[in-house]
């Protein structure tokens, strides 16, 4: 599948894919926004994952639901991992904010991985504080060399990445 530059889609490498969807395996009801080779992943795995992305080409994915991050809506269901790597300049981060708040239903103690820029992450963090996000250092790695630079991208959260080797 081909990436949607124009949408901001970059994949991750399938290393990477295969971390954090063995990370994402350990909980009960995850959902992945905004990463939908993870979601992928784990669905073939057979895990209750809930896939939100704004790309219809998922729609063939178990648990895949179209969704927009310029429309939050609240789904009528908690996760205990929201795990997303957003469009990193069309959405800002107060955007980025509502959508993940709506979908957590104002529950400030959702578990919560994002992917930002670290150059940004001021910006990101600043915005997130009610979810305690912190750099969890663990730097995802993309296919294509127009996305980021190893180590340029991180994920930020309120739990700790456990991933064997790193
Ligand atoms: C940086 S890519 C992340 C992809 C991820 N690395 C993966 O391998 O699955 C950003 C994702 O956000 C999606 N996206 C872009 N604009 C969106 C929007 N307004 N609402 C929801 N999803 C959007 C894209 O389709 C893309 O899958």
């Amino acid at each position: 599948m081909h990436e949607r530059h124009e949408h901001e889609q970059y994949f991750f490498l399938p290393e990477t894919v295969t971390e954090l969807a063995d990370f994402a395996a350990g909980f009960a009801r995850p959902c992945c926004l905004c990463a939908p080779t993870v979601g992928a992943e784990l669905a073939v795995r057979g895990a209750s994952v809930r896939v939100l992305d704004l790309d219809e080409r998922f729609a063939g994915v178990r648990g895949f639901v179209p969704y927009d991050l310029y429309r939050p809506r609240a789904l009528d269901e908690d996760y205990d991992l929201i795990l997303c790597d957003p469009p990193f300049h069309k959405v800002s981060p107060a955007q980025l904010f509502d959508a993940i708040r709506t979908l957590a239903r104002g529950a400030f103690t959702q578990p919560l991985l994002v992917c930002y820029p670290r150059e940004r992450e001021a910006a990101l963090l600043g915005t997130f504080a009610p979810f305690g996000l912190v750099p969890t250092g663990y730097f995802p790695r993309y296919i294509s060399v127009q996305a980021h630079a190893p180590g340029d991208i991180q994920f930020y959260g309120n739990l700790p990445i456990t991933t064997p080797g790193r």
